[in-house]
């Protein structure tokens, strides 16, 4: 599954035809380096749980994947996390300039939306797709979890506030994510607030995984800075360690349980998630 989206990644994002063309090169090398691609492959193994195989889910997981690349890109920038290394690389103001970074990820959320609207569905679904990506992205979704993130983050917080921080900058992408699979495959709205609320665990759990790595000894496995967070108020600087992968396997716990509620235990998407937190299960 992770081949077919590089593959169809490399499709939709083309090399430039005049190599020097650097907004071009910049869209396709900052989606197409080597990141773990969880959001496409959770669409896809979600959607295939409930019956839904479609090329078209192709297109929306590579959709998800344009928008989290975007959504790097400007995380990265010097006035946001300010960060030198990403997927293995330079961050891509670093290869490509600011300018042409900041206008790559723009360029990249504008592919996201148009794929999306040209897909191959039923009508009212493919605006529903729309309609679901769009709520992730802006300005009650990723942008004011970056804007609260960089904004607040710098000062004293509850632990409450950053994990609503938390849902709003990482785990509400995740939540888009499974309901796009259940859009397209037509589910219920059971089945929807199930995963709803898996999405939002997941998220969660997720975070305090990227906030303790962090935090951690530099590692060139993780392809991306560390100590980014320092002076910042994470739930790591709050509750500790310790207390923050408490919380962790909490969160793992009520997400697997969640999930449990649409797909059986030797479905792909319940083996996905055990293995990504299999040291905090
Ligand atoms: C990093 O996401 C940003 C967060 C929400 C913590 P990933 O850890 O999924 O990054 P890639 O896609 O593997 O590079
Ligand atoms: C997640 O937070 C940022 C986004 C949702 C883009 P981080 O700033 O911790 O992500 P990394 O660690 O740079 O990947
Ligand atoms: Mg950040
Ligand atoms: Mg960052
Ligand atoms: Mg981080």
């Amino acid at each position: 599954m992770r081949e077919a989206v590089n593959a169809r990644l490399k499709v939709l994002l083309p090399e430039p035809g005049d190599h020097h063309e650097l907004l071009t090169a910049a869209m396709r090398e900052s989606t197409l380096a080597p990141g773990k691609r969880i959001r496409p492959l959770l669409l896809l193994l979600a959607a295939q749980g409930l019956g839904e195989s479609r090329p078209a889910v192709v297109d929306m997981a590579c959709a998800v994947e344009m928008v989290h690349a975007a959504s790097l890109v400007l995380d990265d920038l010097p006035c946001m996390d300010n960060a030198k290394l990403r997927r293995g690389k330079p961050t891509l103001h670093l290869s490509f300039g600011e300018d042409v970074a900041i206008l790559a990820a723009i360029a990249l959320l504008s592919r996201a939306f148009g794929l999306l609207a040209s897909l191959d569905i039923e009508p009212d679904r493919r605006a529903a797709l729309v309609a679901e990506l769009s709520r992730a992205v802006g300005s009650q979704g990723l942008v004011r979890g970056q804007y609260e993130d960089l904004r607040e983050g710098r000062g004293a917080r509850s632990a409450d506030a950053i994990a609503r921080t938390n849902e709003l900058k990482t785990a509400v992408l995740f939540d888009a994510t499974l309901q796009m699979a259940a859009i397209a495959a037509g589910a219920d709205h059971g089945t929807r607030q199930a995963l709803g609320a898996f999405a939002l665990e997941l998220g969660q759990a997720f975070q305090l995984l990227d906030d303790l790595q962090d935090g951690a000894k530099s590692d060139a496995s993780i392809g991306k800075d560390v100590g980014k967070d320092a002076g910042k108020s994470t739930l790591v600087a709050v509750l500790g360690c310790q207390g923050v992968k408490a919380r962790l396997r909490q969160h793992v716990r009520n997400a697997d349980q969640l999930l449990g509620k649409v797909y059986a235990p030797e479905q792909g998407v319940r083996l996905f998630v055990s293995e990504l937190f299999a040291r905090f299960g």
